[in-house]
């Protein structure tokens, strides 16, 4: 795997063909996250995204992509166990571009982890504030704030990376951890919450552009006001077209 610890990688979400073009060969990574069914969908969490709507957004980000390598995320439920994770991590390398999947869950995936990467699938784990577990956990709740915590990210670090997994996300944990788990592994640590000692850092590009604005992680920096932008634009189109100043000379035939 080209991925290597000796330089930060940048990774970015990406759910369509449109916005993939823009971020294509600018990031390392691009992740078909299942973050798309709150942001994009307006669920609730990210529970209800099916094999089905990941395999039509992982397409369409396919279809923007020319650089980038590409990973798609497998949604709840679908590797819940390992011939039935091998099924579907088959579909997003047979029906997709897709270089590489993802899967959350540490000490306890590490089995399904390996027999994928036994049957030549790239898998990037995913531990620490894992939000397909979030119903489950009753909230959103940042990891490693006590020694109990700590030790068992820490634990399920080591598995994901003993399974086989090229990279690891780890999120939402104490930043003194990230370095730890940055600085025991040997596969790159692509944080997002996880301090700045780790070896890349993911966001979700509808939170780092500003266009998602129900609510703001700690850990989201905003590089734009899109959601403002994006509603300033479309106020003065509004206003031309009540005014009859839109279209104007250079926009009819
Ligand atoms: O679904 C997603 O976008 C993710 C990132 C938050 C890492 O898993």
């Amino acid at each position: 795997m080209k991925f290597q610890k000796d330089s930060k990688i940048v990774m970015l979400t990406a759910y369509d063909t449109l916005f993939t073009k823009l971020f294509d060969g600018i990031v390392d990574m691009i992740l078909v996250g299942d973050s798309l069914n709150m942001s994009f969908r307006g669920e609730r969490d990210t529970l209800s995204a099916s094999m089905e709507v990941m395999l039509y957004h992982t397409k369409a980000v396919c279809k923007g992509r020319k650089e980038s390598f590409i990973i798609a995320d497998m949604p709840f439920g679908t590797y819940r166990n390992r011939e039935i994770a091998l099924e579907n991590a088959t579909r997003f390398y047979s029906e997709t571009c897709a270089d590489a999947v993802k899967i959350e869950g540490g000490v306890e995936k590490a089995d399904t982890i390996s027999h994928l990467v036994q049957n030549g699938i790239a898998v990037m784990g995913h531990i620490g504030l894992t939000p397909q577990s979030s119903r489950g956990e009753g909230g959103y709740f940042v990891k490693g704030r006590d020694t109990e915590s700590w030790e068992k990210v820490l634990k399920d670090a080591k598995a994901v990376e003993n399974a086989g997994a090229f990279a690891i996300v780890v999120e939402g944990v104490k930043s003194e951890l990230g370095k730890e788990i940055a600085e025991t592994l040997s596969i790159p640590v692509i944080g997002i919450g996880a301090g700045k000692d780790v070896d890349g850092q993911v966001l979700v590009w509808s939170d780092m552009l500003g266009f998602f604005e129900d609510f703001k992680p700690k850990f989201v920096k905003r590089y734009l006001n899109g959601g403002e932008l994006v509603r300033e634009a479309v106020k003065r189109y509004a206003d031309e077209v009540q005014n009859g100043i839109f279209p104007e000379e250079e926009n009819r035939y």
